[in-house]
């Protein structure tokens, strides 16, 4: 950070896809700027300048993560690069972002979160949906019991591309739904099974089935795919006292809760007893609409500012990469659960 004028100074390496969101959402941060944009791709950083008129800009990621007028680095770049360039900017002295998923392995997360703690740095990782004003709002009312104990969850995240090379549709796509059933539940799956199909190219998946098994039995499963006609994000969750639908297509009316639910009622003394089915209203509660990637961004420079370990910090994004790794090993044994041992 400049001691100066106190302004932490963000060098962004990746320009493709995601990259220009975090140079728009820093740019727009009081007392953040964005001293240089890195791409492998010089096309890329003529973009970058066109949009982006004074920005500096490099090929070079070195350029960035030792630059002594850079506090903090964030990596938009396909996954594989991330280990390398995270772990120069963090042995750099620098607070890092990273796009998720962390890392293609658990052990390089594992080298990751271990390389931040001892360099005493910030290792966020760009987990963007707990920062979604829905999924927000669904923590709040599962830690207040609103729904009950809650029996399952599932989700759908499909469309028509993108369609990525370097990592399949489960690494790509259901890491956001892994981190979504991991931050509501506060836990991390015990058991994971996986079924997927590889239609486009020889060994990226297109689609996958994930059912995930969290403690107390809570069934998640999630139904992600490249290879969709329709471009579907929505989350269900079950509780033995009310239901939820989250549509994030949905800007207006994005939650619904359904006061629905099945009770076994005994009526006779040798343990009969019937399903009555409780039917009850729909209410759509207000969620106020705000852009998750720039309340992210915003976090990582409040978590710079304070040293407060962020939510998604390495150790959150280990967890995600362990289930992707689990669902990998699960699909290349034909849909054999993985059991995932405590961390
Ligand atoms: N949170 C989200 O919703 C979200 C959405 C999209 C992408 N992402 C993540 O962001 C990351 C980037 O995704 P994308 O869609 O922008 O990818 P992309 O392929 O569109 O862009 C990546 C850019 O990085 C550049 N690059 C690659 N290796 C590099 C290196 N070693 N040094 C410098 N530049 C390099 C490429 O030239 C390219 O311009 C991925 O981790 C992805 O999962 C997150």
């Amino acid at each position: 950070m400049n001691a100066a004028s106190s302004t932490v100074r963000v060098g962004v390496i990746g320009f493709g896809q995601w990259g220009p969101n975090h140079v728009r959402n820093f740019r727009a941060i009081d007392g953040c700027d964005v001293a240089r944009v890195c791409d492998a791709s010089a096309g890329r950083l003529a973009l970058a300048r066109k949009q982006f008129r004074d920005v500096e800009t490099t090929t070079d990621p070195a350029a960035v993560t030792r630059a002594t007028d850079v506090d903090a680095v964030v990596i938009a770049t396909p996954v594989q690069s991330h280990v390398a360039l995270a772990q120069q900017a963090l042995e750099a002295g620098k607070d890092v972002l990273c796009e998720k998923p962390l890392a293609a392995t658990v052990a390089e997360c594992r080298a990751l979160a271990d390389l931040a703690a001892t360099h005493g740095r910030i290792l966020m990782v760009g987990h963007v949906f707990l920062y979604n004003p829905a999924v927000q709002h669904l923590k709040v009312d599962l830690d207040r019991g609103e729904l009950g104990r809650v029996y399952y969850m599932d989700a759908t995240r499909t469309n028509l591309g993108p369609v990525r090379r370097d990592v399949g549709a489960i690494h790509d796509l259901a890491s956001h739904d892994v981190s979504i059933f991991n931050h509501l539940l506060e836990s991390a799956p015990v058991e994971v099974s996986a079924a997927g199909g590889f239609f486009l190219q020889e060994k990226i998946e297109d689609i996958g089935f994930l059912t995930l098994t969290y403690p107390r039995g809570v069934i998640c499963h999630v139904h992600t795919s490249w290879l969709n006609p329709r471009k579907v994000r929505q989350l269900t969750i079950v509780g033995d006292h009310k239901m939820a639908v989250w549509d994030d297509m949905n800007n207006l009316e994005p939650i619904r809760y359904y006061d629905k639910g099945v009770t076994a009622d005994h009526y006779s003394s040798f343990g009969e007893f019937q399903m009555i089915l409780r039917d009850g209203a729909i209410t759509i509660p207000k969620v106020r609409l705000a852009e998750p990637l720039m309340k992210q961004d915003q976090d990582f420079v409040d978590c710079i500012r304070s040293r407060r370990p962020p939510a998604a910090d390495a150790r959150f994004g280990l967890e995600v990469v362990r289930v992707l790794e689990a669902a990998r090993e699960s699909l290349a044994q034909g849909g054999r659960a993985v059991k995932l041992p405590p961390a």
